[in-house]
């Protein structure tokens, strides 16, 4: 049986029973419970997304589906999932305040992918950065998921109609093409989908690794000093960050070509003290050496992810806490899940019954 009930569009009584909040527009973001959570994701992604709590009706994710699309081991899965969500909160999403769920919970995610499918071409997904990147690291035995994980990507996003999406800057193709798509989808079935915008913070969106400031910052790096994770304690944070690759010039300003450390230095410090550019480089301008100017940004480091750290070891091991958070937003995502795939199914020419 069709577990999408029959109904056709949203209206404002719908909405009203769905807990969606009249004139509030819709956030959706998430991602891929793959281990520990590291300053990037923390700077780029869920920094922004916690600010956003009163304003928005907000629903954050765990894309646990995009997490198999690389090799990976499932009792691993199972526990940075819940990991993740300890994560979340102890970042400051307050599950009162937000639905946390998880994607696989929700039936309606690869469905509309599917259908999602139907009218995206091989070539542009073959032409996506991160699936050329991936695969050339996987070679000849790339799995078919990799090349859908955008289309999978899209699904999350127009299922809920969100209007704003925040991401850091290595998501932003992903959201042009599911703008692309949602489009094309309304010009061939008739309205259905919000075209949705994406949000990028002016300084965090793209964290670089300490030890190759020309590279994303990320969990996957063999080399564990060039990532800082939220659960590091507070003298490794330290060692990582006065151990990160600079240049010889001694001076501090921004320039991502010429001085990709530095100014890698310089965002990490802005985004963790919440203040722009400008004011973080005035701030450093008349330092003639480095080590004042790391000490400094960990110092900001460590004051931010001192009481995230702490939080989170207190609630990490509630597994019961966790489990009912992730129930609670699953109840709520499916149930807007199903009037979007009922309205979905109906135009494209699926009989519901
Ligand atoms: P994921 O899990 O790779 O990353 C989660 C979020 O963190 C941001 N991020 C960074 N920002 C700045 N500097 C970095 N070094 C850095 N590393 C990661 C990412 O841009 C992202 O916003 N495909 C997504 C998950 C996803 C999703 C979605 C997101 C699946 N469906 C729908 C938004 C909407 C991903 O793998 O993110």
């Amino acid at each position: 049986m069709l577990p999408f009930p029959k109904i056709s569009f949203w209206t404002t009584k719908e909405k009203s029973s769905l807990n969606v909040e009249i004139g509030k527009k819709v956030i959706l973001t998430g991602m891929q419970p793959t281990g520990k959570l590291h300053l990037g994701g923390l700077l780029g992604a869920i920094n922004n997304w916690q600010k956003m709590l009163d304003d928005y009706d907000c629903l954050f994710f765990l894309a646990d589906q995009h997490a198999i699309t690389m090799p990976y081991i499932p009792a691993e899965l199972r526990k940075n999932t819940l990991d993740c969500v300890a994560q979340y909160i102890a970042c400051g999403l307050d599950p009162e305040r937000c639905k946390i769920f998880l994607q696989s919970q929700v039936i309606g995610h690869t469905e509309l992918m599917w259908i999602l499918g139907c009218i995206t071409s091989v070539g542009q997904l073959e032409r996506m950065t991160q699936f050329k990147d991936k695969s050339k690291k996987v070679g000849e035995s790339v799995c078919s998921g990799l090349l859908y994980y955008p289309v999978l990507m899209m699904a999350d996003i127009l299922l809920y109609n969100a209007d704003l999406v925040p991401i850091g800057e290595d998501q932003k193709q992903h959201l042009e093409i599911t703008r692309n798509i949602a489009q094309k989808f309304n010009n061939t079935y008739s309205e259905t989908f919000v075209l949705p915008e994406p949000y990028i913070g002016k300084t965090g969106a793209r964290i670089m690794s300490l030890q190759d400031p020309t590279a994303k910052m990320s969990k996957s790096d063999k080399n564990q000093s060039t990532v800082v994770y939220i659960a590091d304690p507070d003298p490794v944070i330290r060692k990582k960050i006065m151990g990160a690759v600079t240049d010889s010039d001694n001076r501090i300003y921004f320039d991502q070509e010429n001085k990709p450390g530095i100014s890698n230095l310089l965002n990490i410090y802005a985004a963790t003290t919440d203040q722009s550019m400008e004011k973080s480089v005035a701030q450093f301008a008349d330092l003639t050496s480095y080590a004042p100017f790391k000490q400094a940004v960990a110092d900001a480091v460590i004051a931010k992810i001192s009481p995230i750290r702490n939080k989170y070891l207190e609630i990490a091991n509630d597994g019961k806490y966790l489990l009912s958070v992730l129930n609670a937003g699953k109840e709520e995502a499916q149930k807007r899940a199903n009037k979007m795939m009922a309205k979905v199914y109906r135009k494209v020419g699926f009989l519901l019954d």
